[in-house]
């Protein structure tokens, strides 16, 4: 028998920025992830009879199923919109969208191009809504980052995660959950696609109490010496398929390879989000090697994502 749940519900009703979420939910969504991972079949009601609004402006592979099979294993069901060739507010206002969903469903996960429309439905519905990923961060991705270090290492304080690449929404939620959790980070990023200014700052005064260090490079090979972990993500995210051949020139120096793995301490971890782009931003050896541990990771967005619904939504 695993322990019993104790669900006390998130400070906010929303999850849309780990910036948002105090170290305590934090703490809370983890120590429930890991009862639901350990006592997968035993937590079946938890959301019986609750509905999950999926609203996808991308594709998704993880996300998709993670969210769809966490509520139906908390008792739930969950209703999916290929949104593929509609924008959210194109066909009804932002306004409509959420004052028609939460007659019906108990929350909903969108996945979109645009921050502030995630920020307005939050807004404006009544029910949960939980980010699937925006142009701006990635949050359910971060904190599963870190949940997943936590189980590897015991703590992830005082540790360094290095991320190499471009300074997209996965890297803003890397640093959000670095700085609230006491863990070092170092971006090390082609001049002029470093991770947004005032993520940076916000991170900086967050990390003046929590005692993490961050810092922004532009040189691979200092940035990931005697790193304990090395992330990497696309160089060219969802919705920038027409600057695929500028980027691939410009990262070229940033790929994750054998040797930038030498470079960081012996046995630090290879992590990527997924879906990775094989020989491009990482090679096959690295990705297929014996320190990744990305599908642990994909693993982890179920159990994690799982604790994300039962204290918003129970
Ligand atoms: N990492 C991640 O969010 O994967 P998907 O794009 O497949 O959902
Ligand atoms: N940065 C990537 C993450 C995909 C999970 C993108 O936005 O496409």
């Amino acid at each position: 028998m695993s322990k019993s749940l104790d669900l006390v519900r998130l400070s906010n009703k929303d999850l849309l920025c780990t910036s948002a979420l105090p170290l305590a939910d934090i703490e809370q969504i983890y120590a429930t992830a890991t009862l639901l991972k350990n006592g997968r079949t035993e937590h079946t009601a938890i959301l019986q009879h609750k509905r999950l609004a999926m609203i996808f402006e991308k594709d998704s592979l993880r996300t998709r199923f993670t969210f769809d099979i966490g509520m139906q294993d908390l008792g739930g069901s969950a209703v999916f919109m290929d949104h593929r060739d509609a924008r959210i507010g194109s066909r009804e206002s932002v306004k409509d969208i959420a004052k028609n969903l939460e007659r019906w469903v108990h929350g909903i996960v969108v996945r979109t191009y645009k921050h502030k429309a995630l920020e307005e439905l939050a807004q404006q519905a009544r029910i949960p809504v939980i980010n699937g990923l925006s142009d701006f961060v990635h949050p359910c991705q971060g904190l599963t980052d870190f949940f997943t270090l936590t189980e590897k290492w015991g703590t992830v304080r005082g540790k360094t995660l290095c991320y190499v690449g471009d300074g997209n929404n996965t890297c803003h939620s890397l640093i959000h959950t670095a700085a609230k959790l006491g863990a070092n980070i170092r971006i090390c990023s082609p001049e002029g696609y470093e991770p947004n200014s005032r993520v940076v700052s916000g991170a900086m005064r967050v990390a003046l109490e929590s005692g993490s260090e961050i810092q922004i490079l532009n040189n691979p090979d200092q940035a990931s010496e005697g790193a304990d972990a090395i992330y990497t993500d696309v160089w060219a995210s969802m919705g920038q398929e027409d600057e695929i051949e500028e980027r691939n020139g410009i990262f070229a120096a940033y790929q994750v390879d054998a040797d930038m793995m030498r470079r960081a301490n012996k046995n630090a971890l290879f992590m990527h989000c997924l879906p990775a782009h094989r020989g491009w931003e990482v090679t096959q050896e690295v990705l297929d090697g014996p320190q990744s541990i990305v599908y642990d990771i994909a693993e982890n967005r179920l159990h994690v994502q799982k604790a994300i619904l039962a204290l918003l939504m129970h």
